[in-house]
């Protein structure tokens, strides 16, 4: 079994959770508000930033080296979404614990096994050229957000998505890893929807729990 279809298997149970959970659930069902949409896009962005920067660190490793993919990258685009969603708001927004703690994790691979940054890149780039084009509609029609506020979904540098997708599976299958190395990341990749789901249910009890 190829190294993709393991970490499909063996992940899809916490996708489903992920899906379905906590503040995402609240956007999908139209519950949420553009206030409080900007406050996931505001420790979205401190996540991209971390595996961003992770990647570029690490552009000489040897596995890594395949994962610089410029084109996925979020960081900026959602700077452009932060600024016109909450403009000089944004100089006192404060980062959720379970950010704080993804971050802390990142720095953990970046300085021991950086290729482990691979499965944050997964779940974080693929989810968008997934579900996450699901997003542009929702968020224009149910909050009123409008383009300018939507740069994050901007998938201009891909010409054809499914087969950017096939190919960056071709690139995690042929990786190269040991046995050993394999379980790490399936375990790493099962690390980081738990860190999505985290900060998705941490956010729906800060703002939703009274
Ligand atoms: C409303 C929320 C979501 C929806 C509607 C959604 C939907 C989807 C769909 C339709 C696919 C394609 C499945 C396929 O073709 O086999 C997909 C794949 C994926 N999603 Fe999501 N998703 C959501 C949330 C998330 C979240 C929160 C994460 C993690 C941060 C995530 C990570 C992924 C990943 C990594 C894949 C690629 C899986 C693969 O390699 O087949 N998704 N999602």
């Amino acid at each position: 079994m190829d190294l993709l279809t393991k970490i499909r298997k063996n992940t899809g149970t916490l996708h489903s959770a992920a899906e379905h959970s906590g503040f995402i659930k609240r956007i999908v069902d139209g519950n949420a508000s553009k206030e409080s949409y900007a406050e996931y896009l505001f420790n979205l962005s401190a996540m991209y930033k971390a595996i961003e920067d992770t990647i570029d660190k690490n552009s000489s490793n040897e596995i890594v080296k395949d994962f610089v993919t410029k084109e996925l990258y979020k960081y900026e685009l959602i700077q452009k979404d932060l600024e016109f969603l909450l403009g000089d708001k944004l100089n006192t927004m404060e980062l959720l614990p379970s950010t704080l703690s993804f971050i802390e994790r990142i720095n953990e691979i970046d300085n021991s096994s950086p290729e482990l940054i691979v499965a944050y890149a997964y779940t974080r780039f693929i989810a968008d050229l997934f579900g996450g084009r699901t997003f542009i509609a929702l968020l224009s029609v149910n909050y009123g957000v409008p383009k300018e506020g939507l740069n994050y979904y901007n998938c201009d540098g891909i010409k054809d998505i499914r087969s950017y997708v096939m190919n960056y599976g071709a690139k995690i299958n042929n990786m190269n890893l040991t046995e050993e190395q394999e379980s790490k990341l399936i375990n790493e990749v099962n690390n980081a929807y738990i860190y999505n789901l985290a900060i998705s249910c941490e956010l729906e009890a800060k703002l939703y729990s009274n």
